[in-house]
């Protein structure tokens, strides 16, 4: 069947309920370019309207997976679970996860994604490591998969090609939260990439693309219940994104913070805490290990976790990771060595009090601002640029006291950032109630 991307256009435009021929080639359209990028843009808003149906749901993801060839990691002996994560402000959880599971005896084959709208992406912050290749050919991923036990790659050419364009065009056309699509996107990767369990961390909260609960709820039984019709396994954690995770946000911060999580010692500044992050971290790795078997009940997983944090092998894993794809060790060994951002100032607390809350994603949009993130498919991010959080949602706070440090490529846009900072926090004074890092778990 070729279709007439008009007509498909016009019919979800009109909320019609599209057949999976009709997806299927519009899809392969879009991966053989015969789909221009202004058609594909407008199917994308024309679902954020319209939405899709469990069945259109479903046939989007089947078109997605069969866009690009599946790999097969049946030589690869182990359990394959990954995990992926709906996307938040702060969320490299991913870059800590994947060494450490691997180093609990799982293979964690990931394939991730880049910033997308206000959200940071895994592939970014490890390309803030010199030399760090995410674009592995096939044999080297598996080599990488054989030899370490992980690897974090992004879509290609030949593995989820259709995701690598639309997640591109999402980023950049105001159409990422959308079920439907980040259906297709996450569970087209995942299964692209072989894995044969899979963990979702649906993030809700002011910074995440699922503002409330029962939103977040939705997401989760819809992707759950298109993964079990493609016959993958999955389970899923609702979890807290109304504050970043961690204490920074950008690219190559992120990295250095999870350097020091995986090393257990402090190496930008000491009063800034990664407990969260840490937390966050050993209990999705437990949920894994008990995904593949590899722990009987979550308190074995999250001790197996804990036991690898703790004695080195994770760190020893990620950085094996580090070289086995390109990137230059010298850098994480000292992370000094990163490009440091030519502008640090400091944005202050205008009142005493608590700080209530923090809108998450208006902190990511000012990344975005800041060149942490693309306004256009053919930016490029800068790795340098970010936050330090010194406070977050529960902090008391003195007149004066530094509540980011931010680190900036040029002088111009902060004193018009700062305001749009300050405008999005909210200080009280009386003690506010903070949500809990998990709110759910469903499976
Ligand atoms: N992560 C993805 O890979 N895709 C989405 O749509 C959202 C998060």
């Amino acid at each position: 069947m070729n279709i007439n991307p008009v007509l498909l256009i016009e019919k979800k435009r009109d909320g019609h309920e599209l057949e999976a021929a009709e997806l299927e080639s519009f899809i392969k359209g879009i991966t053989s370019g015969s789909v221009e990028d202004y058609q594909a843009a407008a199917f994308l808003m024309a679902t954020y309207f319209k939405g899709m149906t469990p069945a259109e749901t479903v046939a989007l993801t089947k078109a997605m997976l069969e866009s690009g060839e599946r790999i097969d990691l049946s030589s690869i002996p182990g359990a394959k679970v990954d995990k992926h994560s709906t996307g938040g402000v702060g969320d490299k959880v991913s870059l800590i996860l994947a060494p450490l599971a691997a180093a609990c005896g799982l293979v964690v084959p990931m394939m991730a994604g880049r910033g997308l709208g206000h959200s940071g992406g895994t592939l970014d912050k490890l390309e803030s490591i010199d030399g760090f290749r995410v674009n592995l050919q096939r044999q080297e991923y598996l080599r990488a998969l054989k030899r370490l036990g992980c690897a974090i790659i992004g879509q290609t050419a030949t593995i989820a090609p259709a995701d690598k364009k639309l997640y591109a065009l999402r980023d950049v056309t105001g159409t990422v939260p959308c079920i439907p699509l980040i259906c297709g996107s996450i569970l087209s990767k995942k299964l692209a990439e072989g894995t044969e369990a899979l963990l979702l961390d649906v993030k809700v909260g002011s910074g995440a693309f699922m503002k409330t609960l029962g939103e977040a709820k939705a997401l989760a039984k819809a992707l759950i219940a298109v993964a079990k019709k493609m016959g993958l396994p999955a389970r899923a954690l609702i979890t807290d994104m109304n504050q970043p995770l961690g204490y920074s946000a950008g690219n190559s911060l992120e990295v250095i913070e999870c350097i020091e999580v995986l090393r257990g010692r402090k190496l930008a500044q000491a009063d800034l805490s990664s407990l969260d992050l840490r937390e966050l971290t050993i209990t999705q790795c437990a949920h894994m290990l008990v995904l593949g078997r590899k722990a009987k009940g979550m308190k074995e997983g999250r001790m197996l976790a804990l036991a690898r944090l703790q004695d080195g092998s994770a760190w020893e894993k990620f950085r094996s990771m580090v070289v086995e794809q390109g990137g230059n060790p010298a850098w994480i060994d000292d992370p000094s060595k990163f490009p440091a951002a030519p502008i640090r100032v400091e944005w202050k607390a205008r009142k005493r009090g608590f700080l209530k809350t923090m809108d998450t994603e208006a902190m990511g949009k000012i990344l975005v601002e800041l060149g942490g993130g693309r306004k256009k498919a053919s930016d490029s991010v800068d790795p340098a640029v970010g936050f330090w959080f010194h406070a977050k949602p529960g902090t008391k706070v003195t007149a004066g006291q530094t509540l980011a440090t931010v680190f900036a490529a040029n002088e111009k846009p902060l004193k018009d950032l700062e305001q749009w900072f300050q405008d999005s926090i909210e200080i009280t004074g009386t003690r506010p109630k903070v949500p809990p890092l998990i709110h759910a778990e469903m499976t």
